[in-house]
């Protein structure tokens, strides 16, 4: 089977990439500027002559903060882009996976959410995801919208990296600690949806729809902090001594955060087979291959 992935320049774009191989599929990788998912004429184009059985959206406007001034531009990509993919998709008649976010819900809730539950975003970034998402639910009827959080990989710049830089920079550092969610390696995601992909495929009814898919467990950013510096002590001696933790009004950023956001993975276990994996047990694998390719590039 043939893959189109948009975005495929990104941290789960390249897993993708990556990983299609394992899975037996071939991969049409396409990212800016050759594709750019905002104009309509150029995703009919590619999405028709790539001849691909199925479109993974890995492309997004994903820096949560700048939204916040560059809202047209993130609408253009979070809500536009996807709609475009959608109308091809449909047109073509092949299915579309589109990823989403654990920041099209509030936080309010206290547990974790499910699937069904209305969304209500509190950042520029989180509504153009939603709005998104319903662009999809509306113009491709074959479609499977995987929400997921915290991501983090090998690739690209996110929070492990971040961390495992300021561990060697400073003695001290202050975190977030009462944003409850689930830290989610890109690796496992990846491998996720190319396992939903693998199931498209094989299967001659799909139930088509949103899921859940996050690392099990939910922790804190000042937790999360708190066990890549533990793991990465099993590495290297690292200069950082206190992670001191801080609630979010001492630690001001543009954009609303949801306080709780841990998605309920019961679905896509239900449908699909799939089990997250605790997010330490990931965690620990990513940190190991960053520490491997450290050592490979001496
Ligand atoms: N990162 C997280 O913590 C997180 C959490 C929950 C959900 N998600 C969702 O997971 C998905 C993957 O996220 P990620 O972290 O892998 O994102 P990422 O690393 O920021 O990758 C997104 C890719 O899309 C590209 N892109 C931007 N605008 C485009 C356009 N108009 N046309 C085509 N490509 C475009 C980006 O290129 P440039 O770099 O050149 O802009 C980049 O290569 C996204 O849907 C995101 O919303 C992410």
């Amino acid at each position: 089977m043939k893959i189109l992935v948009t975005g495929s320049k990104g941290q789960l774009g390249r897993e993708l990439t990556r990983q299609s191989k394992d899975f037996g599929f071939e991969v049409l990788a396409a990212d800016l500027p050759e594709l750019d998912i905002t104009d309509l004429i150029q995703v009919e184009d590619m999405v028709e002559k790539s001849q691909a059985s199925l479109v993974i959206n890995a492309a997004a406007y994903t820096n949560v903060d700048r939204a916040e001034t560059e809202q047209e531009l993130a609408f253009a990509v979070n809500t536009t882009g996807p709609a475009n993919l959608a109308v091809s998709c449909a047109k073509v008649d092949i299915p579309l996976i589109q990823i989403s976010t654990d920041f099209v819900f509030d936080g309010k809730k206290g547990t974790p959410y499910i699937e069904t539950d209305p969304v209500s975003p509190l950042s520029v970034y989180g509504k153009s995801k939603a709005d998104g998402d319903n662009k999809v639910r509306s113009k491709a009827k074959k479609h499977i919208i995987l929400r997921t959080s915290w991501l983090y990989g090998l690739y690209g710049q996110n929070f492990v990296k971040t961390m495992l830089r300021l561990g060697n920079e400073k003695e001290s550092i202050k975190v977030v600690a009462d944003q409850f969610g689930s830290p989610t390696s890109a690796t496992d995601l990846a491998e996720t949806l190319l396992a939903i992909a693998d199931k498209i495929q094989n299967s001659s009814t799909v139930n088509w729809g949103t899921y859940h898919y996050c690392g099990h467990g939910v922790t804190t950013w000042h937790g999360f902090a708190e066990k890549i510096f533990e793991i990465a002590r099993k590495y290297e001696s690292i200069k950082i001594t206190n992670v001191k933790p801080v609630t979010t009004s001492e630690y001001s950023t543009k954009a609303k955060r949801p306080s709780f956001s841990a998605l309920d993975c019961s679905l896509i276990k239900k449908y699909f087979e799939i089990t997250p994996e605790p997010w330490q047990k990931s965690l620990e694998i990513i940190i190991n291959q960053i520490y491997s390719d450290k050592r490979r590039m001496k």
